[in-house]
């Protein structure tokens, strides 16, 4: 994939930059809660020192596909989107606030925001999968115009053409 040019991107009150080194403690904490980890796949606590790695890794190879969220300069969460290696066009994203004292419907401005986000990368389709048990995240999925397209024991997978 192509070098992206962007590296924050202001939507109204709020902005997306993306990672640098000074954020892997901000992350590991956020991305280390209960009620984030146990609303992944992969739901066990992780080391610290996987986390270093899995950082560097990502802040070398791809640096440009994770964004912290701020609001009003209080970064709250994370938004990621990982391209598909079939169609670059498509990507399929992963967010979470990090930050529990935040007012209502935070997350879903969070997904709104992330969309205008991913048209701005010029991407044009997102897809995600969704546990079952994610009330908030189906009922945002399905707020913002994602139409399920299939359903395992543990997820529901949604896609958006940007497009339209
Ligand atoms: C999912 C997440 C981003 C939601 O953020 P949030 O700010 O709490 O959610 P919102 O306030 O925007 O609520 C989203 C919807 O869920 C509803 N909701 C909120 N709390 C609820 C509850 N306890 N039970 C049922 N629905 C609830 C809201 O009413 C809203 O629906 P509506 O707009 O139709 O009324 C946040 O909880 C999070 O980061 N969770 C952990 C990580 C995660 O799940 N990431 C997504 C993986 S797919």
């Amino acid at each position: 994939m192509g070098q992206i040019k962007l590296q924050e991107l202001f939507v109204g009150n709020s902005v997306f930059k993306v990672i640098t080194e000074n954020d892997i403690k901000t992350i590991y904490n956020w991305r280390n809660q209960d009620y984030v980890r146990n609303m992944m796949k992969d739901s066990s606590p992780i080391p610290y020192k996987n986390h270093q790695q899995w950082f560097n890794k990502i802040i070398k190879n791809n640096p440009l596909l994770y964004f912290i969220y701020y609001i009003n300069n209080r970064p709250v969460g994370v938004m990621n989107f990982k391209i598909d290696e079939k169609d670059t066009k498509s990507v399929e994203w992963g967010f979470y606030l990090g930050e529990t004292n935040l007012p209502a419907r935070t997350g879903t401005k969070l997904c709104s925001d992330g969309i205008i986000l991913a048209k701005s990368l010029d991407y044009e389709t997102i897809t995600s999968f969704v546990l079952h048990k994610n009330i908030k995240s189906v009922k945002i999925h399905e707020n913002l115009g994602f139409i399920k397209y299939n359903t395992d024991d543990s997820c529901v997978f949604y896609s958006k053409d940007l497009t339209k």
